[in-house]
């Protein structure tokens, strides 16, 4: 912990707390004080493995050294949560999605916006080493202007893994587009700017589900959402994107993003990963790799973002991972989720500026 870290406070110790727990170990900007869980059960376990005091979440959100709440619950709480962040005066920086409509998410940029608070929210995995380099290589003319692309996250479902995977498969914030969505799309935003129009049809096959994993392995979750949502992007820049996204594909062989320009084509590296290389192929030419001038592309830097905007607070800049990149995103998804269930061509309003590019070889949260 530096002397001038900023203090972090932690609600929702599952799953994916363990990784933002051991990330944020490389970024001395931000130190975490406290843990809280709605089951104290959950937060006394993280507490134990990651050495950091667990609280209830009122003591947690009354601490004043804490001053910005991680919050790392499911979906339907986000923002829930989050109001009660902001309404303790704290920053608040949340994992995807930011709600699980639109009219939530902008509850909460509103609310953040209002009390003079920032808000931040995951994905920050294109902040990582693969993703700034492909945005590089776009950024610098590599393959001319950007015309199309793919982008495809299809998988069979997370009850093969997750031991409480029903939010997954929730009415309210379930599906393979509101979870897996937010990687894909600010990956895609940060590399070709917003996107002005979205249209998708959508399905639910297999159901029910049933829990493959841990304690409550064999029981069956009901499936209250899409479940494989094919779209198209229209981006304001002109470029048309395919995405899909599934929890129905036991197999597949796309690649996770590629995007068209007018000069060469290029792969662009898992968006849930800091790592992975990008692939470049001019007119004419053969595939080669992008050598990658970044760092963060070796581990998982979850809670990057985070960092940034810890360092953002202390500098009086910008955020990258900020609410209004987030809320348009969402915006996305809720377009892509009404136009598959019958809406047609789905206008999306929002245009918030491309994220500042990390510089090659920038360090973040020292
Ligand atoms: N599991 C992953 O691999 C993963 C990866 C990236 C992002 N995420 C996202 O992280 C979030 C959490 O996912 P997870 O897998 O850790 O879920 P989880 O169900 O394992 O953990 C969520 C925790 O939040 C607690 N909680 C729920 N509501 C609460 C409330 N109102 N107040 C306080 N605590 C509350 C639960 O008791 C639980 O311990 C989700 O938004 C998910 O999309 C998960």
């Amino acid at each position: 912990m530096s002397a001038s870290s900023i203090g972090i406070g932690v609600i929702g110790c599952g799953v994916i707390s363990a990784a933002y727990l051991k990330a944020l170990r490389h970024f001395p900007v931000v130190s975490v004080r406290a843990l809280a869980d709605q089951d104290a059960a959950a937060a006394d376990a993280r507490a134990a493995e990651f050495g950091v005091p667990a609280v209830p979440v009122d003591a947690l959100l009354a601490d004043p050294e804490i001053q910005i709440v991680l919050n790392l619950t499911p979906p339907a709480a986000h923002v829930p949560v989050g109001l009660r962040v902001l309404a303790a005066g704290k920053h608040l920086y949340g994992e995807k999605p930011l709600g699980v409509d639109l009219a939530e998410g902008r509850r909460l940029v509103d609310a953040a916006a209002a009390g003079g608070l920032r808000l931040g929210s995951a994905p920050d995995t294109f902040l990582g080493g693969g993703q700034q380099t492909a945005r590089r290589a776009i950024d610098q003319g590599a393959i001319g202007r950007p015309l199309g692309g793919t982008a495809f996250m299809m998988v069979p479902g997370h009850e093969r893994w997750h031991p409480n995977p029903d939010f997954y498969y929730a009415a309210r914030g379930g599906g393979p587009l509101l979870d897996m969505g937010p990687y894909y799309l600010t990956a895609l935003v940060q590399m070709l700017g917003p996107i002005a129009a979205v249209t998708a049809f959508g399905g639910r096959f297999r159901q029910p589900r049933r829990i493959q994993a841990g304690p409550r392995a064999g029981a069956e979750i009901p499936v209250d959402c899409l479940t494989h949502i094919a779209g198209s992007l229209a981006f304001a820049e002109g470029a048309i994107v395919q995405i899909c996204t599934s929890f129905e594909v036991w197999r597949h062989r796309h690649g996770p993003i590629e995007i068209y320009g007018e000069a060469g084509s290029l792969v662009v590296p898992d968006p849930n990963r800091f790592d992975g290389t990008v692939e470049l192929c001019p007119p004419e030419g053969e595939w080669r790799a992008v050598p990658s001038e970044h760092g963060y592309g070796d581990d998982n830097y979850r809670g990057l973002g985070l960092a940034d905007m810890a360092e953002a607070i202390r500098a009086g800049r910008p955020h990258r991972a900020c609410g209004a990149l987030a809320l348009h995103v969402l915006e996305v998804m809720a377009g892509l989720i009404r136009s598959a269930e019958g809406a047609g061509v789905v206008t999306i309003e929002s245009r918030p500026e491309r994220p500042a590019a990390l510089a090659p070889g920038q360090v973040v949260g020292i």
